[in-house]
């Protein structure tokens, strides 16, 4: 850690106690930020923690649609993000509007959403999913009732194979880093490290998921790869995950899969890249930007975030 960053570090430390705030931090914001956190977690243990923390303040380092999580179960909290800007292409894939027409074409069926999506839409679904969950999620559905899965396709058709179900139609959206990934690359590095395990998160599209020896959530790779004896790892999914692999088990190697263009960096996710030291800081001493949701359509997407917790 360089001088610079211990001192912000420093820094926030303090304006956390003063403030009676805490951070929640995504596993693909930058390694400093993780520093950081009091709670670090993928989507689902994100939502979950949001809903027990201790605080006057929660200050969400991460992406806008996890910030809006937390308030739509925390609504007496303050919830403040350091980066309004910090969107999510996925989210932005499915406007409510549209996905209000998209619905009302399709009478009778059940709404799952990703939890990656805004409160709007949130609000016109019956039970979110994360991509620790959405198997579990789909499934506790009657198998003889139709669903809508939404936005992201390929978590979708990768549910819709595990299940076999043919009534799931799903909103076409796609998240810009785990569409980045090209199966050429992984299968050279692959080559190079035979004995690496390729763990591939379920956002990437079929192709990837059909080469990989283990699919999983943020969460369920860094799980898996603890516990399954291999000792290197080809990761294809956010880079940011790599500094937990490497503090988690200091003794195992951890390959970050390269993007189709290895000069662009976009197997990043640009939009968590956007928090910094520097904008936690000034949005803790100004308590602010603050995330604010219009009640009816917050109470709305609650009632879809506890159908999900309810089956977690
Ligand atoms: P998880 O945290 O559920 O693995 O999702 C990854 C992601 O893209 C978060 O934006
Ligand atoms: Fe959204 Fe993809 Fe970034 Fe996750 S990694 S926040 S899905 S753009």
């Amino acid at each position: 850690m360089t001088e610079p960053n211990e001192k912000l570090l420093q820094q926030i430390e303090e304006l956390k106690k003063k403030k009676r705030a805490v951070i929640l931090a995504h596993y693909y914001t930058t390694p400093e930020v993780q520093a950081a956190a009091d709670f670090l977690g993928d989507s689902l243990a994100l939502s979950v923690e949001a809903q027990s923390v201790d605080a006057d303040i929660i200050l969400f380092a991460g992406v806008h649609f996890m910030a809006e999580t937390a308030k739509v179960l925390c609504p007496e909290k303050r919830v403040l993000i350091p980066c309004p800007e910090a969107g999510c292409s996925l989210a932005e894939s499915c406007d409510a509007a549209d996905f209000a027409r998209f619905k009302s074409r399709y009478p009778g069926h059940t709404v799952v959403s990703y939890v990656n999506t805004t409160v709007g839409v949130k609000a016109l679904t019956d039970i979110c999913c994360t991509s620790s969950n959405a198997l579990k999620i789909v499934e506790s559905i009657p198998r003889d009732q139709p669903v809508i899965f939404a936005p992201d396709r390929n978590l979708g058709s990768y549910i819709q194979k595990l299940t076999g179900r043919d009534n799931m139609v799903l909103w076409d959206g796609a998240c810009h880093v785990h569409e980045e990934f090209s199966l050429e690359k992984i299968l050279d590095l692959k080559r190079e490290h035979p004995d690496a395990r390729v763990v591939v998160h379920p956002e990437c599209k079929a192709h990837l998921v059909a080469a990989a020896d283990f699919v999983g959530s943020t969460a369920a790779i860094l799980d898996y790869c603890g516990k399954c004896g291999g000792d290197c790892f080809i990761v294809v999914t956010e880079p940011g995950i790599l500094a937990e692999m490497r503090k988690r088990y200091p003794g195992k190697r951890f390959i970050p899969a390269p993007p189709m263009d290895s000069t662009c960096g976009c197997n990043e996710c640009r939009y968590m890249k956007m928090v910094t030291l520097e904008n936690i800081a000034a949005c803790l001493e100004n308590e602010g930007p603050e995330i604010t949701l219009d009640e009816e359509t917050r109470r709305k997407a609650e009632r879809s975030i506890r159908n999900m917790i309810a089956v977690r």
